[in-house]
């Protein structure tokens, strides 16, 4: 059998990922396997948006896949989601707008990660999957380790094999998602010149971030009526404008001081933007099943505070324009970044029901309800997300501490290791860690 490989991973050859892969492909040498790593082959495919210029490297991808007997994604995930680099290719291909591409094509997705929001990162795959007609076969999760313990090769080797004899039988799969049925509605009102006035409390600082182009009129409209409807003093800023030139390189060099190797102006707009903000909110479109890769990548690039909860006990809403409701894997993903970061989630609001005027209404009840969480200092306590999640990054940092030096240090200081259950076996009672219980 012919396999094409899509290796998301930006680290391509280095990967971790990878190693796994190349262990699928030595243990079964009857099948030819062809990896093609997309990770840095973003900035040649977006040399021209429009593919007009360098439409060959696109298309040659496409004819390997079509041309192959079935296809892997691999990838390790970033942020409960695939890499900024991966989505941007899913991107690329939905664009083309050719139906059919992969009809009947058999793929998978294949992960490793710590296991945390692994499965809404699969969910994602399979859900682009479907839409651009592969038969989608269920993935497999490694975890990063894997690849060091006997029993899980063997695992991996079996899914390798189940897989390959679906796709060879071509055995019909279940398909999960289906076609979502866009709004229809232009939201298009009459914005009132200034906020509204008597703040309720010392005027909070709202950063609204917002990826808006001038293919996203919906969103400019519904992040203008929400700046209007605030009485906070509110500042829009565009992410495109930061000039972002990769995502995350994944090479964890941060993890010990939490410095990115990247020079291009991102850290200084998150240290001028995202720290000095009392409200944050993330503004944007859906774009296939999550915002757009624009998004993403600068999502990935928050990875420099590695573990640490840098922007903890601030408040964070969305404003999400298109068919959220039909998009519940979005909703998750975004509500375990801000678990993740320890923040004040303060839900979403769309365009997605009703008319003009229930969205102008809706969008300022949003602004009004923040308003008054922030007055009665609102705290929703912490959830599954954010204790499980928080759990596993103990555990995760204190077996690493030598790459996550940064994170093990700020973790010995809030006493995150104390929280190990047999030091509060040997305390005699329990107390709640600090860090999980957002102060
Ligand atoms: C930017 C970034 C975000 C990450 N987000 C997650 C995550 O949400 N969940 C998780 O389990 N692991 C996460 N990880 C860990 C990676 O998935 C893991 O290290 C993976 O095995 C790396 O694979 P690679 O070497 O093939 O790139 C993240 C790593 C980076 C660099």
């Amino acid at each position: 059998m012919n396999i094409t490989v899509i290796n998301g991973s930006p680290k391509t050859r280095q990967s971790i990922t990878l190693q796994h892969i190349h262990l699928l492909e030595k243990e079964n040498p009857g099948h030819r396997f062809e990896i093609i790593h997309i990770g840095n082959k973003i900035p040649a495919l977006e040399k021209n948006p429009s593919l007009e210029k360098n439409p060959a490297l696109l298309d040659e991808i496409v004819r390997k896949m079509q041309t192959s007997d079935a296809v892997i994604f691999a990838f390790p995930v970033y942020y409960a989601l695939v890499p900024s680099q991966l989505k941007r290719f899913f991107e690329l291909l939905g664009e083309r707008g050719e139906p059919g591409l992969f009809k009947g094509k058999y793929a998978t997705s294949f992960s490793t990660s710590i296991r945390f929001f692994d499965h809404t990162a699969h969910n994602y795959v399979q859900a682009v999957c479907e839409d651009l007609e592969f038969s989608y076969v269920n993935g497999y999760s490694a975890h990063m380790d894997d690849f060091f313990h006997e029993a899980e090769r063997q695992k991996m080797l079996g899914f390798f094999n189940w897989f390959s004899e679906v796709a060879a039988l071509k055995l019909l799969v279940q398909k999960k998602y289906y076609p979502r049925i866009p709004g229809t509605v232009v939201y298009d009102p009459d914005i009132p010149d200034q906020g509204r006035q008597q703040s309720l409390h010392p005027p909070a600082k709202v950063v609204v971030l917002t990826d808006e182009t001038e293919a996203d009129a919906n969103l400019g409209h519904m992040t203008r009526m929400f700046a209007a409807s605030s009485m906070d003093t509110v500042t829009v800023k565009n992410i495109r404008d930061i000039g972002l030139k990769n995502g995350c390189l994944g090479c964890c060099t941060c993890g010990y001081d939490n410095t990115c190797i990247q020079k291009d102006g991102f850290r200084q707009f998150y240290d001028e933007n995202l720290k000095p903000a009392d409200i944050i909110i993330i503004a944007g479109s859906i774009r296939d099943h999550y915002l757009s890769s624009q998004w993403k990548k600068f999502l990935d690039r928050c990875f420099f505070n590695g573990h640490v909860p840098i922007l903890q006990g601030k408040r964070l809403g969305f404003i999400v324009s298109g068919p959220l409701g039909q998009t519940q894997n979005l909703r998750e993903t975004l509500e375990a970044i801000s678990e993740t970061w320890h923040m004040k989630s303060f839900g979403m609001v769309t365009d997605e029901h009703g008319d003009r005027d229930e969205i102008t209404a809706r969008i300022r009840d949003f602004a009004r309800s923040l308003e008054l969480a922030a007055d009665k200092d609102l705290d929703m306590g912490a959830r599954f997300y954010r204790v499980g999640g928080g759990k596993l990054f103990r555990d995760f940092i204190y077996a690493t501490s030598a790459v996550f030096k940064a994170d093990h240090l700020f973790y010995k200081k809030m006493g995150v290791y104390e929280d190990f259950p047999q030091k509060q076996i040997k305390k005699g009672s329990s107390t709640p860690c600090s860090i999980f219980s957002c102060p």
